[in-house]
């Protein structure tokens, strides 16, 4: 009852507030007029402290580093990261890097099994483009000295689900994402074209009259708002597990790319695409961490609360179904088993194989007193890859002039509704250097310190509340959770978007001061677009599940679906 009372009551404030930004259609769900906001703090480009750079790329994990390198051959580049350098999607990845490996795999093969999980729609040339430049790319990281695991005088590859060949590379076992990103790092820090700015948050990117991206203003340490001034800028922020209160993503992943892009003025696409990881461990006091698919690869079982194993239930491929069809099927027998979560069984693992092959799940079982021999490991969904983002064409460039985008911030084409499994890394690699190397082909170098535009942009005084961020975040993560999960349905998008708007009213309408707000800002702005596409999506295909609609529609819907500000 107290439930609905205070959803009636943010009913009729949002139509109040919809009266007043659009009379005409309330269910276009018009966000509050703050939402339009293109800037979130006030900008004065004559008085703020600047920088001057050839290249910025936003974001440093494999697509920001590799984009960063590849411009750095003739390019002075900037990167900046709102946290430090292992704060990454990447330095977290697992299972491995995606790859035509093997004699006796081939393109096709890969090509085949990226477009069957993307659900038709893969861009095929974009899938072809990055399957075909991975061997290459990988051998490059060789190359640069990453230690990737090997049998024999072969490298050691492995399955995951939704592959037809194992052609899963991993390095020191589960820890592929650190040791690549480490790579990147240490061939970074060796080109002196390259300055690294870490705790630096970007609060907007900055445009120009004609739609250009001329740099960034944004924030690090206590020195007050920063411009720093660029021909081209490469956004290459990750993802945006944090807008769920379940996820494997690290604390920076808040989707912070995705609206500052939109608020630039790109398209973007498809955002009602979210991958959910079937397996994140589920302790209480536990960060959800990831138990990686490869596992699963190497032969471990889910079972329910009763010890059955269900998977073989749901689909003919067992554990290594495609993600999206094992995330809703532990969803359904926890629904089923009334329990909170299922196990993952690798008893019958031998035990000094496990320790060497999974190190980091190893200790982390271990700190739990996890027995691997004796006991089972509790596991769930969570959200884990943002599919969709900034809509780029296969030069990696954005629909705003100058701007690029690369890694799990774009959409280039290669995942379509749904990403095969450590397809990520390999793209952060191919779109990274395509991305670096377009950026450096069309730049002078030096022409940010001749070129740059008078930007001036001032925010009406807020007089409205004052906010507990933290809150607000919280709620929005638990809402995101509920409303926009791993199954769907069009009353509770609905509400999720009337919901937002109306946090958005008095969030959206503030000059923050400091990470934390703009942060929150994001989230909201991303969130609702979010919400938005996935109740756009009448049909279910990919990751995108909708209970009121289970079938796919292909006559309606085999199309993307876009937004722009
Ligand atoms: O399960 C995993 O190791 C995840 C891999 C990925 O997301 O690509």
């Amino acid at each position: 009852m107290r439930r609905a009372n205070s959803l009636s009551r943010v009913r009729s404030a949002i139509e109040k507030d919809n009266k007043l930004t659009d009379p005409k259609s309330k269910d276009q769900a018009r966000p509050a007029a703050a939402q339009l906001r293109r800037y979130l703090i006030n900008v004065d480009s004559t008085s703020a402290n600047q920088l001057f750079t050839d290249c910025l790329v936003v974001g440093a994990g494999v697509a920001g580093l590799r984009a960063a390198i590849e411009a750095a051959e003739s390019l002075k580049v900037i990167v900046v990261c709102k946290g430090t350098l292992k704060d990454s999607n990447t330095w977290k990845a697992q299972g491995g890097i995606a790859s035509v490996l093997d004699v006796a795999d081939t393109f096709e093969s890969h090509v085949a099994d990226t477009l069957k999980t993307g659900c038709g729609l893969c861009d095929k040339s974009i899938v072809d483009l990055v399957v075909r430049r991975g061997p290459e790319l990988v051998s490059q990281l060789l190359g640069w000295g990453a230690e990737f695991d090997r049998k024999d005088d072969h490298l050691d590859i492995t399955l995951e689900g939704g592959h037809s060949h194992a052609r899963i590379a991993h390095a020191h076992g589960d820890e592929t994402g650190r040791i690549i990103a480490q790579t990147l790092v240490k061939q970074a820090r060796r080109n002196p074209n390259i300055r690294v700015l870490e705790d630096f948050y970007v609060i907007d990117l900055l445009t120009d009259n004609d739609n250009k991206c001329v740099g960034l203003i944004g924030c690090g340490g206590r020195a007050g708002p920063q411009i720093i001034w660029a021909p081209n800028t490469i956004l290459a922020t990750g993802g945006a597990g944090r807008l769920y209160r379940e996820t494997t993503n690290p604390e920076v992943a808040t989707g912070d790319g995705i609206a500052l892009a939109y608020r630039a003025g790109a398209v973007l696409r498809d955002l009602e695409f979210v991958q959910f990881h079937p397996t994140t461990l589920y302790i209480a006091g536990a960060s959800r961490t990831l138990i990686t698919e490869t596992l699963r690869g190497e032969g471990a079982i889910l079972l329910d609360n009763k010890g059955r194993r269900f998977m073989n239930d749901y689909h003919e491929s067992g554990e290594l179904a495609p993600r999206d069809v094992v995330s809703r099927a532990i969803l359904s027998q926890m629904q089923k088993t009334k329990a909170t979560h299922v196990y993952l069984d690798v008893r019958h693992f031998d035990k000094e194989f496990f320790a060497n092959r999974f190190p980091l799940i190893n200790e982390l079982l271990n700190s739990f007193d996890i027995d691997i021999a004796n006991d089972l490991i509790p596991v769930r969904p969570s959200a884990h890859y943002m599919v969709g983002g900034v809509k780029t064409d296969a030069s990696a460039m954005t629909s705003v002039n100058n701007l690029y985008a690369c890694g799990e911030v774009a959409s280039t084409g290669l995942h379509g509704a749904n990403r095969l499994g450590s397809n990520s890394l390999l793209e952060g690699l191919v779109f990274g250097q395509i991305a670096g190397r377009a950026v450096s082909q069309c730049t002078q170098a030096g022409a940010a310190q001749i070129d740059r535009p008078l930007i001036k942009y001032q925010i009406p005084h807020s007089d409205r509340t004052r906010l507990d961020t933290e809150d607000v975040r919280n709620s929005l993560r638990a809402l995101m959770w509920r409303n926009v999960g791993i199954t769907r349905t069009d009353r509770p998008l609905a509400e999720a978007r009337e919901i937002i708007r109306f946090w958005q009213r008095y969030v959206m309408d503030k000059a923050f001061e400091s990470p934390e707000g703009w942060e929150c800002q994001n989230m909201l702005t991303v969130s609702l677009l979010m919400a938005q596409s996935a109740q756009q999506r009448r049909e279910s295909r990919g990751t995108h599940f909708r209970r009121d609609f289970p079938d796919t529609d292909d006559k309606s819907f085999a199309r993307h679906i876009e937004l722009t500000r």
